[in-house]
């Protein structure tokens, strides 16, 4: 497997991540950060859908295989959309038909404790999986519901020991989104496979966001708080579609340098 060791607490500087649906954007976050994931989040952020519970199989072959072409340096991650791995026989076939169509590195579940099962029996089939948990969005059909993880004993202790499960049961890394600054401490300081954190403090051992959040290309008016905005690319492209727009009624665009002699 490729740079799979990048995927190790002694990697010494912490695991960046981020989500690309298109071979265009992949292209430009290739070799740049550690990890692209092609993530179910595609269903509400390029489908408009509800939630990720509508994603198919077949979108996320369609993505995962147009990311692949393009995928040279970094490690490449696939998420397996809801309801492809609710038992064994369906988990590897559909991991399957995944690993096949997009040659992921690792593919990602989101994982309870009723899942755990599904995670040892495809980690007994050699394949890498990221154990995501905490907030595992696939389990709502309303994002309005969702509510952040670790605030009490309990919840700090299920998360912990599904970490600690995931890790014995043979996962490569665990994905924490949305859970408190000192659960994810606690998980990153208990376990010796990296966790990477959307929304989980700088306590893991990486990062990863939604790369239209990143850019600000969202139609959402709710940000989330861990969400932060490197560049402003709504603004940006609506002031060239203005710009357009104008230049093509005053008749100034295309001017003859855009025009065959
Ligand atoms: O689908 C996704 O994009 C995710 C996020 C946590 C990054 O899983």
């Amino acid at each position: 497997m490729k740079k799979i060791n990048i995927l190790h607490k002694s990697f010494t500087k912490p695991i960046s991540c981020l989500t690309a649906y298109s071979p265009s954007i992949a292209n430009i976050l290739d070799g740049k950060i550690d990890l692209i994931l092609v993530g179910d989040s595609l269903g509400s952020t390029l489908y408009g859908m509800k939630n990720t519970q509508e994603v198919t199989i077949e979108m996320m072959k369609n993505h995962g295989a147009a990311v692949n072409k393009v995928v040279n340096k970094s490690l490449k991650v696939l998420d397996m959309p809801y309801n492809t791995y609710e038992n064994k026989v369906d988990a590897l076939k559909n991991a399957k038909i995944l690993l096949n169509c997009c040659q992921p590195d690792l593919l990602k579940l989101e994982i309870d404790k009723k899942k755990l099962f599904i995670l040892k029996y495809l980690v007994s089939k050699k394949i890498n999986i990221i154990s995501h948990i905490g907030v595992t969005p696939q389990s709502f059909k309303n994002f309005n519901k969702i509510k952040i993880l670790g605030k009490t004993i309990r919840e700090k202790n299920y998360l912990l020991n599904l970490a600690k499960e995931s890790e014995k049961l043979g996962a490569k890394a665990i994905l924490l989104e949305c859970v408190t600054t000192d659960t994810a401490k606690l998980i990153t300081d208990s376990i010796s496979i990296p966790t990477i954190g959307i929304g989980a403090s700088k306590f893991c051992d990486g990062q990863v966001l939604v790369f239209d959040d990143l850019i600000n290309l969202t139609t959402n008016n709710k940000k989330p708080k861990f969400v932060k905005n490197y560049l402003n690319f709504n603004k940006m492209a609506s002031d060239a579609v203005k710009k357009y727009n104008k230049e093509v009624k005053l008749k100034k665009f295309p001017s003859t340098k855009f025009s065959y002699s």
